[in-house]
């Protein structure tokens, strides 16, 4: 099952994928994916990148550059794609880094795409913490998933947001299910479902923000009242079969 979290920039997308990648390894294998070029995920799942998508697709364009083999460059992209994969306590992570010079090398970013849909393929579970717009998920990460969480907050700007970027999906993401989940709730807020199947709500927690300020992995939190929240989701989304 493939979930990817997206929204605009600071409503909770990396706090959620965070979540989601702890509890989703308490039941099979899990590929975490920061395709956010700020990066953020592997802060709040306590891993030290050394190496990014980016760095190994820079690598393969030098090779390309000095005219290698086309051949032996293709047979070397699967094994440097798992120079990336960085090991977690119960998950890998693969970060993707930030695009430098983006269009140039369109059959290399397929190939690189095509590897990640490979190897995740002998995954149970991937989760990606997207960036604001959908389409890099089309185009960098992923052709599918199963499921397409739009993150807002409770404000009316974040619902139109949510909301364009749901319309957006609809072109550039092929996707079975879309949620709305709205993130750090105070109170009982009066949100319409539109056109999302579902809609969740995490409250507002003390804990995560704490744990953010300290710089502290959020795998280290197991019970407070937003996790709770992510486990509901996580629960729902299983139920679902996808
Ligand atoms: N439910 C929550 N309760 C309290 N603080 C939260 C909650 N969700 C996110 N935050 C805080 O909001 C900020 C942005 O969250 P983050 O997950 O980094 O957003 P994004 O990845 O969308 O930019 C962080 O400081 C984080 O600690
Ligand atoms: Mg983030």
């Amino acid at each position: 099952m493939k979930i990817a979290v997206v929204g605009k920039g600071g409503v909770g997308k990396t706090t959620i994928s965070a979540f989601l990648v702890s509890i989703l390894s308490e039941k099979g294998k899990v590929l975490a994916i920061d395709a956010d070029p700020a990066g953020g995920l592997s802060i709040s799942l306590g891993i030290r990148v050394r190496r990014t998508l980016e760095d190994v697709r820079n690598e393969i364009a030098d090779l390309i550059r000095q005219k290698y083999d086309k051949v032996e460059i293709a047979s070397s992209i699967d094994y440097k794609l798992l120079e990336a994969l960085h090991e977690g306590e119960k998950f890998l992570f693969l970060a993707m880094g930030r695009p430098e010079d983006e269009g140039c090398y369109c059959q290399l970013n397929s190939m690189l795409r095509e590897a990640i849909e490979m190897v995740s393929g002998s995954f149970d579970y991937v989760v990606i913490d997207g960036e604001a717009g959908v389409e890099q998920i089309n185009r960098r990460v992923m052709k599918s998933v199963e499921y397409l969480l739009v993150v807002t907050d409770s404000t009316r700007k974040g619902f139109q947001v949510a909301n364009q970027i749901r319309s957006v999906a609809d072109r550039a993401v092929k996707f079975k299910k879309c949620a709305l989940v709205v993130n750090r709730v105070r109170g009982q807020p009066d949100v319409e479902a539109g056109n999302f199947d579902f809609v969740f709500l995490i409250p507002e927690d003390e804990s995560v923000f704490r744990f953010d300020v300290e710089g502290k992995p959020l795998t280290d939190i197991r019970d407070s009242p937003a996790f709770k929240s992510v486990k509901n989701i996580a629960e729902t989304l299983l139920f679902q079969g996808l």
